[in-house]
């Protein structure tokens, strides 16, 4: 089970407390899996200037490339819980090894932003060029309504789904908005680090959201 089943049981449940924070999400925000359908709303953000990695601007041009040579390829690796796309760039343009992962592109009427989840099977373990196991962005224009703060809730299911008791985000310290939505679902602040320095050595804020028993 997943997605809004999973979530409906979690939250009738009553055991993963940071549900109940968000009554009705899906009455204005819907999780998407990234379709052919719905690609040309996404292919519309990258134009508008949108990266889809918060690290890499230049993210935006490699992929409308990759959606004129391949879309269905694109589309399908953008949710790719096997781990079969190939190594991930980093910051710094080294590779490293792709971790499973899904991805959901954060929708209401249109495309908003997208949210990820990556895991190491059998772990909450992550390898230190991970930056968390949940990354999410919304489009500039949609911003400050809620919907990262309602897409972190309703991703977190699939967590607990693949066996995990907690997830681990991190985030900047100069990004108040993005502290607000993980505090906003539960996250306690568990240190202060520097990331590894292929993610840019930056100082960063590491926070952990409990999924409940
Ligand atoms: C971070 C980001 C995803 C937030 O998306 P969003 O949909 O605007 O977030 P929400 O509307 O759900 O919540 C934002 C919260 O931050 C608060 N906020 C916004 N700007 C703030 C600021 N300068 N100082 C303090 N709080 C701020 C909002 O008031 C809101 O909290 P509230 O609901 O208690 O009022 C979005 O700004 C973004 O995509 N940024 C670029 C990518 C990024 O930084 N991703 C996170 C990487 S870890």
């Amino acid at each position: 089970m997943t997605g809004q089943p999973l979530l409906d049981e979690c939250r009738a449940s009553g055991e993963c407390p940071s549900i109940q924070n968000i009554p009705s999400w899906a009455d204005y925000m819907k999780l998407l899996t990234p379709s052919i359908e719905h690609l040309p709303a996404y292919v519309a953000a990258l134009q508008m200037g949108w990266s889809p990695d918060n690290l890499r601007a230049e993210a935006a041009q490699e992929q409308i490339a990759s959606i004129e040579k391949d879309a269905a390829s694109f589309v399908s690796n953008l949710d790719d819980p096997t781990a079969k796309a190939g190594p991930i760039i980093l910051p710094d343009g080294s590779k490293v090894p792709r971790l499973p992962s899904i991805r959901r592109w954060i929708w209401d009427d249109e495309f908003c932003g997208h949210i990820s989840f990556r895991w190491m099977p059998g772990t909450e373990e992550l390898p230190p060029t991970c930056s968390g196991h949940i990354g999410y962005a919304v489009v500039p224009w949609r911003q400050r309504e809620g919907l990262a703060s309602a897409a972190l809730v309703a991703i977190l299911p699939e967590a607990k789904a693949v066996g995990l008791s907690h997830v681990t985000i991190t985030t900047s310290p100069q990004n108040p908005s993005s502290v607000r939505v993980i505090e906003k679902a539960g996250g306690m602040l568990i240190r202060t680090f520097t990331a590894d320095s292929a993610l840019g050595g930056h100082e960063k804020l590491e926070f952990r959201v409990l999924l409940g028993s």
